[in-house]
């Protein structure tokens, strides 16, 4: 079995300006977060994924930026991202940060240069057209709130290519010159001791951009390049890929000999847990899981459940998507972008500790290294009246305390969720680890028993006929033993066979982890399981493993 540091890990992603703020000015930093390191450990993280942190006029939460070799002087100094790496280290924690190289802010110094002069040496780092595109308003990424890919710019007098907001031109990566910085980018934060990147917009990154058609050439071979660069400079640095495609096309970005990114997110999972959640059906994930593609032996997929953006349900049927609308965001205002849902999960699920379990037992169970999103691990809610994504991009709740005793300021970055069911007094840190059955407790069990158990995240996958709708049951085989995975997506208590083959023998399962104690589950011809009951049952592990 090729074992990867990351098919093992937990990784944990947090924004540094709202998750604790250290010299009280309302925005979360650098040595806030240090200071948080213990609870990260403690909660069973191994890896953390830091959204943007570099300076940023702010206009898409750090996803515009104007420097890539420094840190935002709001969130603290490169000193300060050093000292946290160091700090990281002493834990056995890995940092990885968000590589966001598709473009820049209009405010980057290139971009700045590149407008005000045809001649300038970062003209041709953009993508220009001297005259309007006919497909300038096609392939927006979000809609109601950008009006096209291209837009004029007066100061030259041209049109600049942009996937996302006009704000954030689109570099051009079919310049060399531009390929060699993003290099000389990555080298110098693995030299900074990072342990790779989660690395945005993969596909917009590598398409070739004309203005005068739509069609639009992809160069793989770029993330191979990439690939190699990384290695270079870090043997087992990972790159964890966001690249929402249609599932053949994935392929493409593991590369066909797992040569181009190792680590992709997986979106139509994310969908399917979403409808499978809302209809109480197992089918949905069974599917998914089947029909998966087999990925090269080192590749990985990383599943979340919620993650800093909408839940993007662009990729269910109209049917599928309405039912999770229905289910998990009714009102229009919960929605965004024609496509998704601006909730945190708690709230999605009624508040229902069952139900949430349930949803991260599962999220665990699928093949794949889990991410969470930080305040997930104490079901924080949203705040709907913030503009769209940041409505679930608020300050993490630490205390029953002014603030949440995220920050001594009047002010914050964002204002932090003061009440209802999900404000601060009801949902924080300090009463949840005070509290041996609260959702964070749980979190603190769930997640240790899971790293005790590759073979979820390296396993050989096998989906189980449990002839029941409801109930979704995988194996999963490697050389350190099995597991079985067993969860009730519906509310009526079930009883399920799961005996193997005839011919095979599957030892004495014994119960890692479940959502109340059951009966032994002996030769599995009848696992009981509760309404949204769940069960991890190793069947073998090998010695030593
Ligand atoms: C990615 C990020 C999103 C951002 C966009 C533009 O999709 O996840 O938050 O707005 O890229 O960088």
């Amino acid at each position: 079995m090729p074992e990867r540091w990351y098919q093992q890990a937990v990784i944990y992603c947090l924004d540094v300006e709202t998750f604790q703020d250290s010299n009280g000015d309302g925005v979360g930093d650098l040595r806030g977060l240090t200071s948080r390191l213990d609870y990260l450990a403690r909660l069973g993280v191994s890896t953390i994924w830091l959204n943007p942190i570099h300076p940023t006029p702010g206009r898409d939460d750090g996803y515009d930026l104007t420097d890539y070799y420094a840190v935002d002087p709001r969130l603290g100094t490169l000193g300060d991202f050093v000292e946290l790496v160091h700090q990281c280290d002493n834990r056995g924690i890995r940092l990885i940060i968000d590589l966001v190289v598709n473009h820049t802010s209009d405010e980057h110094p290139w971009f700045v240069s590149a407008r005000s002069d045809p001649d300038s040496p970062y003209r041709d780092w953009y993508v220009w057209s001297p005259t309007e595109p006919p497909n300038a308003e096609e392939g927006v990424v979000f809609p109601g709130y950008q009006r096209g890919t291209w837009s004029h710019d007066e100061q030259s007098d041209s049109w600049y290519h942009h996937r996302f907001y006009a704000f954030q031109p689109d570099l051009n990566w079919s310049n060399p010159a531009v390929r060699e910085e993003i290099g000389r980018v990555v080298a110098f934060w693995l030299e900074l001791g990072v342990s790779g990147f989660r690395m945005d917009g993969a596909p917009f990154v590598i398409e070739e951009v004309h203005p005068d058609t739509a069609d639009r050439v992809m160069h793989y071979e770029w993330l191979n390049d990439l690939r190699d660069l990384i290695a270079w400079r870090r043997g087992d640095a990972v790159v964890l890929a966001e690249a929402n495609v249609p599932r053949e096309q994935i392929l493409e970005f593991f590369g066909p000999r797992g040569d181009r990114l190792p680590m992709m997110f997986n979106f139509a999972e994310n969908q399917q847990m979403f409808l499978a959640l809302a209809r109480g059906s197992a089918a949905p994930l069974v599917t998914a899981v089947q029909s998966s593609p087999a990925i090269p032996p080192a590749a990985s997929w990383a599943t979340f459940l919620r993650n800093h953006d909408e839940i993007d349900l662009s990729g269910l049927r109209e049917s599928e998507r309405a039912d999770v609308f229905a289910k998990f965001g009714p009102d229009k205002d919960m929605q965004l972008y024609d496509r998704g849902i601006r909730r945190r999960l708690a709230p999605m699920l009624g508040g229902d500790p069952e139900r949430i379990r349930l949803a991260y037992v599962l999220q665990f169970s699928l093949p794949g290294t889990p991410v969470i999103r930080y305040g997930e691990e104490i079901g924080m809610g949203e705040d709907l009246s913030l503009d769209q994504r940041n409505a679930i991009r608020t300050p993490m709740q630490w205390a029953d305390a002014p603030q949440a005793g995220f920050s001594p300021a009047e002010e914050t970055v964002r204002p932090v969720i003061a009440k209802g069911d999900f404000g601060y007094p009801a949902v924080n840190v300090r009463d949840q680890q005070r509290d041996p059955e609260s959702l964070l407790s749980w979190f603190q069990r769930v997640l240790p028993v899971l790293r005790e158990s590759p073979e979820f995240g390296s396993g050989k996958c096998t989906v189980l006929d449990t002839r029941h709708e409801a109930v979704l049951g995988l194996r999963y085989d490697c050389p350190t033993g099995s597991v079985l995975a067993v969860l009730n997506l519906g509310t009526d208590a079930v009883t399920v066979d799961l005996s193997p083959q005839p011919g095979v023998t599957d030892g004495f399962p014994v119960d890692v982890f479940a959502d109340r104690d059951y009966p032994a589950a002996g030769d599995l011809s009848a696992v009981e399981l509760a309404g949204s009951g769940y069960r991890w049952l190793r069947l073998s592990r090998a010695v030593g493993a």
